[in-house]
């Protein structure tokens, strides 16, 4: 039975007062697929292992199902681990390895040979048995680690960049296995990745992690639709921010060198604010004559174009100087641009995102 897991509060100071952790809060649902994602150094090791007990936390609480596991011994946790570099046993062979966990139980030898097949058996790696690590493909290395991690029928199963080395293709292909796994055992997973795309991808929810915090916790579409913070709207895609002065009682934002923004109805605040705007929520048409409505579009020429294969990206500058970043589908009938063209970008107000900073 998969269970949830609360972190209420939890800190860490290393020897030598690294603060790793800032007072870290969030609840993960049983059965939920959840990452933690964040650029480098941001604490995501570090919270990981405070979750399988081989960190102790500075302070908070972490509890399971409500009992609070904070000073439970590692292998009383009931967790798998799949660590980054895969970490298994260069010496032993395949079904040694996944064996591992179970010898650790006083298991006896037959029902370990059946659990060790039936893991195998999970992730298609039956009849390799009798290999060595070092006689595997990546991919297949990756497999016997999860096989040794899920044989023990954990409660939580943690995964620290599980896919990190592995390249593109299969990379995506274990993506889909593993969250095919997931769900089929009903495993609440903790998953580890600096890569935005692949958390966007795996995830029920995301945890944005910056400077031993935690920045925002959403679904992938509330996390890149709704970015709360200029942090996550920058981590997650490509965007555009803008920083200007917001009137009292205004609709509009004067992000200066002539350009306004119209703000979406809803938008709280005055005085400063920044605002984010997705490249693709623009549209890029040839440049109209006629002056633009105030708020809702601009004129600008063409610097240069990236082709994406099912999308160009383009960067544009601005009459008054802003650079833009302006993404269009490559649908065949929208037209493609060329730097030197003249444009017109239009935007709807609820496309704007304001953030904190
Ligand atoms: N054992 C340790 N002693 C002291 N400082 C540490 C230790 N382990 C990690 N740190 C520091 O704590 C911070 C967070 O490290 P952590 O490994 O949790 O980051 P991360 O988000 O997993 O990064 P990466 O994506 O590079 O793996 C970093 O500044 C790191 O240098
Ligand atoms: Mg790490």
């Amino acid at each position: 039975m998969s269970a949830s897991i609360e972190i209420a509060g939890v800190s860490k100071v290393y020897d030598g007062g690294v603060r790793a952790v800032d007072a870290v809060a969030m609840d993960i649902r049983q059965g939920e697929f959840f990452s933690l994602l964040g650029p480098s150094g941001c604490g995501k090791t570090t919270t990981l292992r405070m979750i399988a007990g081989f960190e102790t936390p500075s302070a908070g609480a972490i509890r399971v199902d409500g009992a609070d596991i904070t000073h439970v011994p590692a292998h009383k946790r009931d967790m798998g681990m799949v660590f980054q570099n895969y970490a298994l046993f260069p010496h032993r062979t395949v079904a040694e390895n996944v064996a591992f966990g179970l010898r650790m139980r006083g298991l006896d030898k037959a029902t370990i040979a059946t659990k060790v097949k039936a893991a195998l058996a999970m992730v298609e790696l039956s009849g390799l048995e009798d290999r060595r690590p070092a006689q595997l493909s990546g991919g297949q290395q990756q497999r016997v680690a999860l096989a040794r991690a899920i044989v023990i029928a954990p409660r939580v199963l943690l995964c620290d960049e599980p896919l990190g080395a592995l390249d593109k293709k299969l990379r995506q292909q274990m993506q889909f296995e593993l969250k095919q796994l997931q769900k089929k055992l009903g495993l609440t997973l903790v998953f580890v990745t600096h890569d935005q795309e692949e958390a966007l991808a795996m995830s029920d929810r995301i945890a944005v992690m910056n400077g031993g915090r935690v920045e925002q916790v959403g679904t992938p579409t509330e996390i890149y639709n709704q970015p709360t913070t200029r942090f996550v709207a920058d981590f997650i895609g490509d965007t555009n921010i803008f920083r200007g002065e917001r009137a009292a009682a205004g609709q509009s934002l004067d992000v200066g060198k002539g350009l306004i923004l119209a703000l979406p109805t809803e938008a709280q605040g005055t005085g400063v604010l920044s605002v984010a705007l997705r490249p693709e929520k623009i549209r890029l048409i040839p440049r109209a004559d006629a002056a633009t409505p105030a708020g809702t579009s601009a004129h600008g020429i063409v610097e240069n174009t990236n082709f994406l294969g099912g999308a160009v990206l383009y960067r544009i500058t601005l009459e008054g100087g802003h650079r833009v970043l302006v993404q269009q589908p490559n649908a065949g009938t929208s037209r493609l641009f060329v730097p030197g063209n003249g444009v017109t970008l239009q935007w709807t107000p609820a496309d704007l995102v304001v953030l904190k900073d």
